[in-house]
C-alpha cells in the first residue's frame, strides 16, 4: 500500500489488550481509565482475519502490543496463528517484561524471535516508583532467560525522563557493553499529555547523546532494513546496540511505513493522529474480505505526511499511549 506521501506502508502495529499489570505514570493517566469491556475489544479470531486481510493489501510485518500483551489469556495461541498466515514475514512482540520468564519459553516455541521490552530503571525503588509498584527482578529475570533461549534481538526500551531517570543513562548503555540486547533511548513523548507536563519531563535526544560520550566512541549502523525509527550506534567491539529514537526532535515520518490497529478494532493512521477508521463494526457485521481491504486503503490514505507536534495544545490526541500500544 503506498500512501499519499509516497510512502510504502507494510508494518502494522496491532494492539490486542488496552490494559496493562504496570501503571507507568507517564503512560496511564492518573484518573481511572474506563476500562473496554470484553466485548469491545476484537477476538482471537477477527484479529487473524484482519490479519490475513492486511497481509493481502502488502503488509509483510505485524508487532503485538497491548496495553500489555501477555496479560491476555491464550496469547500463546494467537501469536502461532499469527505466525502462520501465509506472506507475513515477520511477527515481533512489545513487552514490559514483567511475565516474560513466565512465557518465554511458549513464545519461543509461538515463534516469536524478536522481543522489544519497555525498561525505564535499573533500580528497585525507582522501577517500582515508576511503575506504581512493578518489580524490577521480574524484568531482569526475564531478560536473562530470553537471552539464554535465544530470542534476538532483544531490544530494551527506555523512556528517557528529565529528573526521574536520566541519571541512568550511562548504566542503560554499559548493558550493550555486557550483554547482546540493544539499547533503546525513546524521547518521550506528549501523548495523553498536557504541554506543561510534557515539558516537565522531556529531555531532548542530543543532551542524552552528548552524556554517552564519556563511554567512548559509537560507531554508525545502517539503519534496519524493515525502516524501524531507530538510528543505530555500537560501541566498539560491543555484543550489543545503541538505538536512539527521537520522534520530537528528530522526527522520523519521512520514512514511516506504519499503521496501527487498536484493541477496540480501529485503524489508527499516525500516532499522533485521532482519525481512525472503524473495522470492528463492518467486520461484526459480515464485511467481506474486499470490503475490509478497502478500509486498510483509507486508512493508508489518511496518514499524514508528518505529525504536528511542533505546535500542540494542550494534548495532541485523545488517546493515551496504553489505548494506542506505542
Ligand atoms: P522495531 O524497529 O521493529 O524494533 O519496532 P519499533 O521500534 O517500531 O517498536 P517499539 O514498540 O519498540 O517502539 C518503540 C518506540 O518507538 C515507541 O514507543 C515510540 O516511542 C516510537 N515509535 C514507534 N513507532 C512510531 C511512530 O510511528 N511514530 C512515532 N512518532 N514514534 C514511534
Ligand atoms: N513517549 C515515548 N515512549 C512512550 N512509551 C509509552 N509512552 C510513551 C511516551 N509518552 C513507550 C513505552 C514502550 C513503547 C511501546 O512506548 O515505554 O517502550
Ligand atoms: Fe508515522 Fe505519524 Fe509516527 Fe510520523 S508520527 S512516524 S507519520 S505514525
Amino acid at each position: 500500500m503506498e500512501d499519499q506521501h509516497h510512502r510504502q506502508i507494510s508494518y502494522l502495529r496491532l494492539s490486542i489488550i488496552d490494559r496493562c499489570n504496570l501503571r507507568c505514570f507517564y503512560c496511564t493517566p492518573v484518573q481511572e481509565l474506563v476500562k473496554l469491556r470484553h466485548t469491545d475489544i476484537l477476538r482471537y479470531e477477527e484479529l487473524l482475519r484482519l490479519a490475513r486481510v492486511a497481509v493481502t493489501v502488502g503488509i509483510k510485518k505485524i508487532r503485538v502490543t497491548g496495553g500489555e500483551p501477555l496479560i491476555r489469556s491464550g496469547v500463546e495461541s494467537f501469536l502461532e496463528a499469527l505466525g502462520a498466515i501465509p506472506g507475513l514475514e515477520e511477527i515481533c512482540l512489545t513487552s514490559n517484561g514483567v511475565l516474560l520468564s513466565e512465557k518465554a519459553e511458549a513464545l519461543w516455541r509461538a515463534g516469536i524471535r524478536r522481543l522489544n521490552i519497555s525498561l525505564d530503571s535499573l533500580q528497585p525503588e525507582r522501577f517500582a516508583r515508576i511503575t506504581g509498584g512493578g518489580r524490577l527482578a521480574d524484568v531482569l529475570a526475564g531478560l536473562r532467560l530470553a537471552t539464554a533461549i535465544g530470542f534476538h534481538p532483544i531490544k530494551i526500551n527506555c523512556v528517557v525522563l528529565r529528573g526521574v531517570n536520566d541519571d541512568e543513562v550511562l548504566d542503560f548503555a554499559r548493558l550493550s557493553l555486557a550483554y547482546p540486547w540493544h539499547i533503546r533511548f525513546l524521547e518521550f513523548m506528549p501523548i495523553g499529555h498536557t504541554r506543561r507536563h510534557w515539558e516537565e519531563y522531556f529531555l531532548p535526544m542530543s543532551q542524552i547523546q552528548t552524556r554517552l560520550r564519556s563511554l567512548g566512541p559509537l560507531q554508525r549502523l545502517p539503519s534496519a532494513a524493515n525502516g524501524g525509527p531507530a538510528v543505530r550506534y555500537r560501541f566498539a567491539d560491543a555484543p550489543g546496540e545503541i538505538g536512539f529514537i527521537s520522534p520530537v526532535s528528530r522526527h522520523f515520518c519521512e520514512r514511516c511505513n506504519r499503521l496501527r490497529l487498536t484493541a477496540d478494532g480501529r485503524l489508527r493512521p499516525c500516532l499522533f493522529e485521532d482519525s481512525e477508521v472503524a473495522v470492528k463494526g463492518p467486520l461484526r457485521a459480515g464485511a467481506s474480505d474486499a470490503a475490509l481491504q478497502a478500509l486498510f486503503r483509507q486508512a493508508v490514505l489518511l496518514k499524514p505526511s508528518r505529525h504536528q507536534l511542533d505546535h500542540f495544545s494542550p494534548s495532541p490526541c485523545r488517546r493515551t499511549m496504553a489505548r494506542i500500544g506505542g
